[in-house]
Formats: structure tokens, C-alpha cells, sequence
């Protein structure tokens, strides 16, 4: 029995060791690490350059293909991103927030692999940690950025939780084509502290990064700064619809017809939203989208009357993504008189307030007449009475 089983696991041991020479055999060409892996912080607010150099022991050799594969962190998809290339160099965008971690692999094919394909390095790795300044409490917060009609962008922030006393907040900007990062152009205040930035439309730059740090400084005691990037593109909000026009033709169909917004987005990039609401209360609102700045609503006469309004956004061919502008004013038809509105138009409060007084003065003025007219006819009757 116990030479059954010693033989079983020399057996396996055998197994073992062959299976070892045998893998061993296939990695026996192996290639360095590249050498002097760096990251390099320009200023830019997040993008960082990475450099590596070749290993040493492929300096001289001409006659096998090398590339490199470079991984990082992509901290805003929670992912590594794999690149190869045969450049020595490479730009990407990085959350300063954030842990910034590089790995990069030499990677060697042709004849000197001995026919086993292409052979991978060990990684050459850097991690870069965060500067630890302020507490993480004192760090802004919902940075939220809008770009108004293609012509300014506000960024608004919120204070941190816990801000040092008599903070100043300080942002900055960075996108391609600026050699460094510049300060805010234009600040808005409210309550009496910096909270936003105005941005004219000749300092931005659309489909690339545009990258913003946020930090603060009092006397004594700094904010943590916040990183942020982003493609403005996507941050459009047209103007509001100020133009509504109805033309009714009979119960057959009504053309509603408007003016694109004002701003600098092109029309053939918008889209509209047309709300329909009978205005009866009863029946569904219906919201119809169409690219042109018309539509047309067949057999209205189902309803006693329909109103409308209508507000625009940036076409998905144009952008990825983008706000509603605010709604227009509705528009009803048939034009139904709104009392409650004249009632409260100024010109009619005063009218009816000056109508009033006048009634009021005028019951006064009699009153007091007929007590006078009372008072001579007693006094004429005690006298010849
Ligand atoms: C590569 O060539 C240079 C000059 O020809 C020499 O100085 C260097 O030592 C060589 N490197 C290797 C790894 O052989
Ligand atoms: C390639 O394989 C042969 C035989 O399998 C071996 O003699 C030679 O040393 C190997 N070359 C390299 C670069 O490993
Ligand atoms: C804020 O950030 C900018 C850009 O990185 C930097 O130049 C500046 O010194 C920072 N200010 C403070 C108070 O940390
Ligand atoms: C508007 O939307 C409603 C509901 O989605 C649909 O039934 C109707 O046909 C649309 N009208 C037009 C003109 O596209
Ligand atoms: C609107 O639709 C009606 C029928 O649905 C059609 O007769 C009419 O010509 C259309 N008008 C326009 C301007 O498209």
C-alpha cells in the first residue's frame, strides 16, 4: 500500500519537473525592462508626459522589432488603458486627485525570440501619489460648468465643508495650445466669496481637454485643491425660444413656426422639443422632437383648445451631450381670453382702483349733501314753522 502511494507522488513529482524544463525551455529568451521611466508634470492640470528609454542590452540591436506597452490607470473609467507604441513618449490625461500608476514593457519580436512570438519584459512601474495640502473637507465641491449659447461658460463651485477662514479661491484653466495654466478671467462672487468664473467664448476650445484646479489660500491654512476635465462641447445650453407663432387652418391641422435661439450655435445643430397640452386638463401631454423649426399638428379640432411650448438642445450629431434650454413661453389656440392675466395686468388695477375711489368720494360727497339739505330744511321750518 505505502509503496503504491510513494510511487504515485514520485510520479507526480516526475510530471512536475518535466512540465518545469519544458516551460523553461519556451521562456528562454527574455528581454529587459525599459530604463529611467519618468512622469513629468508641465503645469497642465493633469495631462502628464511619461518618458522611457530603451534597456541598454537592446541599444545596438537593428535586425528585431521593439515596441513598447505602456498601461495606466484611467481613474475616470476605473480601468487600466492598455497602448502600444514604438515611440518612447506618451501624453495623457490623469485626475491629479488621484493616484497616478504607469507600467511599461519591453517588447521584442523578429528572430531573436527564437520563434516564440512576441516576448514581454518585466514592467518598469511608478506610482505617483497626490500632494497631501489642506484636509480633504476644505476641497471645493459640484464644480458645475454651463456654456451659455456658445458664447460664455460660468463655472459655478460650492464651498468646501470645512473652508479656512477668509478663503480666497483660485482657479485655473489649461487646455492645448496654452504653453501654462492661466488664472480666472472673469470671478463671480455670491455671499461674499468666490464662486464661479466666467469664461468668453475667444479663451475656449472645444473636442479636447479642458482641464480646471480649484484651490484656495487664507492666511495660514490652504484648500485642498480639485482637479477637473472635461470637453466643452458637451456643457452647451442654447437660449430660450422667444418667437412662438401659430397659424390655424380650420379643425385641419395648426403650423406652429419659431425662430432658433440666439448664440453661436449653428442651426443645423439644434434640436427642438414641441410640448403639446390640451387645455382642458384632460388628454395627455405630448412631447414631439423634430430638427426643423416648424411642426405641424393634424386634426386639432379633437380638442378645445391646445397649447404649446418649445425648448432646444445641442443634436447628438454635434455633441455628445448637452442641457435644455428653458422652456418658451406657452402659446394657446384658439387664443382663449386668460381673465386671470388681465385681471392682474397693473394697468387694469389701476383703473379699477381709481374707479373705485371715485365711487367711494362720490357716496361720501352725497351722503354729506343730504345731511346739509337735512339740517337747512329744519332749520327753515323752525324758523316760518
Ligand atoms: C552601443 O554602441 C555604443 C557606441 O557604438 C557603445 O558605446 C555602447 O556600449 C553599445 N551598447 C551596448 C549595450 O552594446
Ligand atoms: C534559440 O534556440 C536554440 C535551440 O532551441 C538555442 O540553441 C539558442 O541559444 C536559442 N537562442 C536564444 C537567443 O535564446
Ligand atoms: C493653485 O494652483 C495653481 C495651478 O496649479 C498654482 O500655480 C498655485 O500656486 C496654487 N495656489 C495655491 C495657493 O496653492
Ligand atoms: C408626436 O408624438 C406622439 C406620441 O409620441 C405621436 O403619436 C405623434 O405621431 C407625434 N407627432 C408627430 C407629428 O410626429
Ligand atoms: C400639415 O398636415 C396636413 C395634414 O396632416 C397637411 O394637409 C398640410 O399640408 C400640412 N402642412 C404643412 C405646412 O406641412
Amino acid at each position: 500500500m505505502k509503496a503504491v502511494m510513494w510511487c504515485s507522488i514520485l510520479w507526480k513529482l516526475m510530471a512536475f519537473s518535466l512540465l518545469l524544463s519544458k516551460c523553461q525551455a519556451e521562456n528562454r529568451v527574455t528581454v529587459d525592462r525599459p530604463r529611467n521611466l519618468q512622469i513629468i508634470d508641465p503645469g497642465h492640470l493633469g495631462q502628464l508626459y511619461i518618458h522611457w528609454n530603451l534597456p541598454a542590452s537592446l541599444e545596438n540591436q537593428t535586425e528585431c522589432p521593439v515596441r513598447f506597452q505602456l498601461q495606466f490607470f484611467d481613474t475616470y473609467e476605473d480601468d487600466w488603458t492598455t497602448i502600444r507604441t514604438t515611440q518612447q513618449s506618451y501624453l495623457a490625461q490623469f485626475d491629479l486627485e488621484q493616484n497616478v500608476h504607469v507600467r511599461v514593457q519591453t517588447m521584442l519580436g523578429g528572430p531573436c525570440t527564437n520563434g516564440s512570438g512576441e516576448v514581454l519584459s518585466l514592467p518598469a512601474e511608478v506610482l505617483l501619489k497626490p500632494l497631501a495640502v489642506g484636509s480633504s473637507d476644505s476641497k471645493i465641491k459640484d464644480l458645475s460648468c454651463v456654456f451659455y449659447q456658445r458664447e460664455y461658460m460660468d463655472c459655478i463651485w460650492e464651498k468646501g465643508n470645512e473652508e479656512p477662514p477668509k478663503v480666497t479661491y483660485h482657479l485655473y484653466f489649461w487646455h492645448k495650445g496654452m504653453e501654462m495654466a492661466m488664472e480666472c478671467p472673469i470671478y463671480l462672487q455670491s455671499h461674499g466669496y468666490r464662486s464661479g468664473c466666467r469664461f468668453l467664448w475667444d479663451s475656449l476650445i472645444e473636442f479636447t481637454e479642458f482641464n480646471i484646479c480649484v484651490n484656495g489660500s487664507s492666511s495660514g491654512a490652504l484648500s485642498q485643491p480639485a482637479y477637473f476635465s472635461m470637453q466643452i462641447q458637451n456643457h452647451v445650453k442654447p437660449g430660450a425660444i422667444d418667437t412662438l407663432t401659430l397659424e390655424t387652418h380650420g379643425d385641419s391641422f395648426i403650423l406652429l413656426e419659431w425662430t432658433p435661439p440666439k448664440g453661436r450655435i449653428p442651426n443645423d445643430c439644434l434640436e427642438f422639443e414641441v410640448e403639446s397640452r390640451p387645455e382642458s386638463m384632460e388628454g395627455l401631454t405630448v412631447r414631439n422632437i423634430t430638427t426643423e423649426p416648424s411642426f405641424n399638428i393634424s386634426s386639432p379640432g379633437q380638442y378645445n383648445g391646445l397649447c404649446f411650448r418649445i425648448r432646444s438642445r445641442v443634436h447628438i450629431l454635434c455633441s455628445d451631450d448637452s442641457f435644455w434650454s428653458e422652456w418658451s413661453h406657452p402659446s394657446c389656440m384658439p387664443e382663449s381670453p386668460d381673465y386671470f392675466h388681465i385681471w392682474t395686468q397693473p394697468v387694469v388695477l389701476c383703473v379699477l382702483a381709481i374707479a373705485v375711489i371715485i365711487f367711494f368720494s362720490f357716496s361720501v360727497c352725497c351722503l354729506l349733501y343730504r345731511k346739509v339739505l337735512k339740517t337747512k330744511q329744519r332749520k327753515s321750518g323752525a324758523l316760518f314753522g
